[in-house]
């Protein structure tokens, strides 16, 4: 038996598999995210544990067994969150989150530094960690000057589960402090940012062993003392390794609070200019590229609150037959945009409302929006060398028929729609568990769960949609003149 704990924007997910990977039980803690200010986007650090106390609490009343016969537990969580803790292991202030956009500035004073892109292999985002300590450094100094380890939201959870204060290659390539062809920390970009080395945890692959769970932990969440916790992985590494995304040229969509699209790579290729994401990956010698979207499921989550009504009533009023582009488009910046744009302060946009303007007119161009935005993505993949021939959908967005056809339609490639399971960031976790724990072969535990359909590009609609995308991207020039 094995553990996966994923600690999601939303809620803490613990999933429990069985020898053969059969998932034994599932279940999760809700998080909520505090935007004290515009841009902000914060979690306090305490909650992931209670969140994380609850989900077992949970699994304990149906699995009590099956929980303590756990050997192993991998982790898995949001990337880039900036978790600062004092010499005492105290948290110094909320954890600044992924899609947190103050430390801009930071962002491109650091990114206008060469070494950043040369090592890094990628653009310093606002969301990523470095500038946020640069934004701690000249906004909280008494606070920053107090700063004894930076981690990451997943390797904060270890350190509650283990004592131990160590990260591994996935999430740490989200920091802008990793050199991420050499897999290792690098202590000019850390000194660009006012840390050294010690300020940071030590390095694993996501597949080693890194910690044993505490007896105290152990007694609390019911499970063995001193059982192995894997490295883990950032999110959407650890779904690769759910959804078996760990060969060159596979590749999936992840219909979540943010869009991703993932493709692995048997070697390292940045590219930087196309802001696309370039990290290692889970498994040793891998890396993977990725383009993403800050707002996927979370623009029509948006909808959803401004009008009252369930995200799946909105976009179950869409029906499943595929219509033409409407008039209305959605631009989904809500909380600005990394690929392909980097930019922390465009916002949102609906053009083209008319009187005849419903609900659903809405949600089919919030829907459309977000798969323009994808395709942008794909786009940002090709300059980057990548070649996509099929994706795989993920992610509470993929339960949408209507969605994933316009998808298929934006993005012209055929959408993989896996069979009935979940595949997600917590499985992958729960595998890297089992690996770690086994010694196991990561390619023989990370395989492709069964297809259970495709859905492929509409031809019919394929000319309507492109040029609807056309719309969609001279859009934006004219949102960022009219708003900048
Ligand atoms: C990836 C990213 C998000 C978060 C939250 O770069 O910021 O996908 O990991 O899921």
């Amino acid at each position: 038996m094995y553990l996966g704990l994923d600690l999601g924007t939303s809620s803490v997910k613990a999933m429990l598999i069985d020898d053969r990977q059969r998932v034994i039980g599932t279940a999760s803690g809700a998080l909520t995210v505090e935007r004290p200010h515009p841009g902000w986007s914060e979690q306090d650090p305490a909650s992931w544990i209670e969140a994380t106390r609850s989900a077992l609490g949970q699994l304990r009343r149906n699995h009590a067994d099956a929980l303590s016969a756990v050997r192993g537990i991998g982790l898995s969580g949001h990337m880039h969150g900036a978790t600062a803790i004092d010499a005492s292991g105290a948290v110094l202030r909320p954890c600044i989150l992924w899609n947190d956009t103050r430390s801009h500035a930071e962002a491109a004073e650091l990114d206008a530094n060469p070494i950043f892109r040369a090592l890094t292999g990628n653009i310093v985002f606002p969301g990523f960690t470095a500038p946020k300590l640069k934004w701690m450094q000249s906004h909280e100094p008494e606070l920053f000057s107090r700063v004894a380890t930076v981690l990451l939201p997943k390797d904060y959870l270890r350190l509650w589960l283990t004592g131990e204060k160590i990260s591994e290659m996935s999430d740490a390539a989200g920091t802008s402090w990793l050199d991420t062809g050499r897999r290792a920390w690098n202590s000019d970009l850390l000194a660009a940012t006012g840390l050294t080395m010690s300020q940071m945890p030590s390095l694993v692959e996501g597949t080693e062993r890194a910690g044993a769970l505490r007896r105290e932990a152990a007694a609390e969440l019911g499970l063995p003392a001193g059982i192995p916790v894997a490295g883990g992985a950032g999110d959407n590494a650890a779904s690769a390794c759910g959804m078996g995304t760990v060969a060159d040229g596979h590749a999936f969509a992840s219909l979540g609070t943010s869009g991703v699209l993932f493709a692995a790579n048997g070697s390292y290729l940045p590219n930087p200019a196309s802001a696309v994401h370039a990290f290692c990956h889970a498994l040793p010698g891998t890396w993977h590229q990725m383009g993403v979207i800050l707002s996927a499921t979370d623009s029509l989550n948006w909808l959803s609150g401004v009008t009252g009504t369930d995200p799946s009533v909105l976009t179950g009023e869409l029906g499943e037959t595929l219509q033409a582009p409407g008039s209305v488009t959605f631009l989904p910046y809500l909380s600005g945009e990394r690929t392909p744009h980097n930019d922390a302060r465009i916002r949102g946009s609906f053009t083209g409302l008319g009187h005849e303007s419903d609900r659903p007119a809405l949600t089919r161009a919030v829907v459309e929006g977000v798969a323009f935005a994808f395709r942008d993505s794909l786009e940002a993949l090709r300059q980057a060398g990548t070649t996509l021939e099929r994706v795989t959908a993920i992610g509470g967005g993929s339960r949408s028929r209507y969605w994933l056809e316009v998808l298929a339609t934006v993005l012209d490639l055929p959408v993989d729609i896996p069979a009935d399971g979940d595949f997600g960031a917590a499985y992958g976790a729960a595998r890297l568990g089992l690996i770690a724990t086994e010694n196991a072969d990561p390619l023989a535990v990370c395989t492709q769960p069964e297809t259970a359909g495709t859905i492929l590009p509409d031809r019919d609609h394929a000319a309507s949609f492109d040029a609807a995308y056309q719309r969609y991207r001279a859009l934006y020039p004219a949102i960022k003149g009219a708003t900048a």
